[in-house]
């Protein structure tokens, strides 16, 4: 084993290096939903608009870039994971000297809210990726859901959405998924600041904030397309 590697496998079996990985692997994931929220909500502006967008994303870098950003955000998801699956395990190891005062009792609690939200994102996640990137739940590949648009066939994302958010218990799920998500990132805003020491007396709040304000404005926005097409109608 060279010394690089030796420092990455000490650096991977501490716990500070396991919360860096959490954290770091976190902001990533935390920058793709403002992307991905900003381009669904085209959904609003009509079949053509986020159709266009569906292909702009397919064919940028030849079809490169869509493959890139889906295996960094894999494999951050696999590590961000992990690393913490292997945090709770070395917590509750360390779970007797946890309990000896109040404010870690306090830490306990709210981390097992980020581990149980954690668990229905990444149910959510397998769920979502099977229903509109592998399109395993309708005949979405089919005739129905192709359209064409400047003289080439392609994908009615639009035309998905709404099938997809017609479907009641699909469109519930959805909803508590994407409110776990939001107490999550409230959560995780906070604790990557903390983690990478940028979480000053002074800061605190500032940051809780934001993290509010952030997770506030993903949830209305995710959940605005649901709500509109199953309650309202919107798109029909
Ligand atoms: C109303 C809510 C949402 C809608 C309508 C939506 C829509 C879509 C669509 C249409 C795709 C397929 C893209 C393609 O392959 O062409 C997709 C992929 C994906 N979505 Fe969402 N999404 C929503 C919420 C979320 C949330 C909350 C997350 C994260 C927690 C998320 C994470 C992903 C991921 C990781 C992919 C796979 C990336 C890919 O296929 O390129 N989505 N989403």
């Amino acid at each position: 084993m060279n010394a690089l590697s030796c420092k990455l496998c000490s650096f991977w079996s501490s716990s500070i290096g396991k919360k860096t990985v959490v954290a770091l692997t976190g902001i990533v994931l935390l920058l793709f939903l403002p992307g991905h929220l900003i381009g669904n909500l085209l959904f609003f502006l009509g079949p053509d608009s986020i159709n266009a967008y569906g292909i702009f994303l397919h064919e940028l870098g030849h079809g490169a870039v869509i493959w890139i950003a889906r295996f960094t955000l894999l494999a951050c998801l696999i590590a961000h994971v992990v690393a913490t699956i292997q945090l709770v395990r070395q917590n509750k190891a360390a779970r007797e000297t946890q309990y000896a005062c109040k404010a870690t009792v306090t830490a306990t609690r709210s981390s097992r809210l980020m581990i149980w939200s954690g668990l229905t994102i990444l149910f959510f996640i397998i769920f979502h990726i099977l229903h509109y990137t592998v399109r395993i739940a309708y005949d979405f590949d089919g005739p129905a859901f192709q359209t064409m648009l400047d003289g080439h066939q392609t994908l009615n994302i639009h035309q998905m959405m709404l099938v997809g958010f017609s479907n009641g218990p699909v469109t519930i799920f959805y909803i508590i998924a994407i409110t776990c998500l939001c107490s999550h990132l409230s959560h995780g805003v906070s604790s990557v600041f903390q983690t990478l020491g940028l979480r000053t007396e002074k800061s605190a709040s500032a940051i809780t904030a934001f993290g509010n304000l952030y997770a506030f404005a993903i949830w209305a926005g995710f959940l605005s397309m649901p709500i509109a097409i199953l309650f309202f109608g919107v798109g029909k």
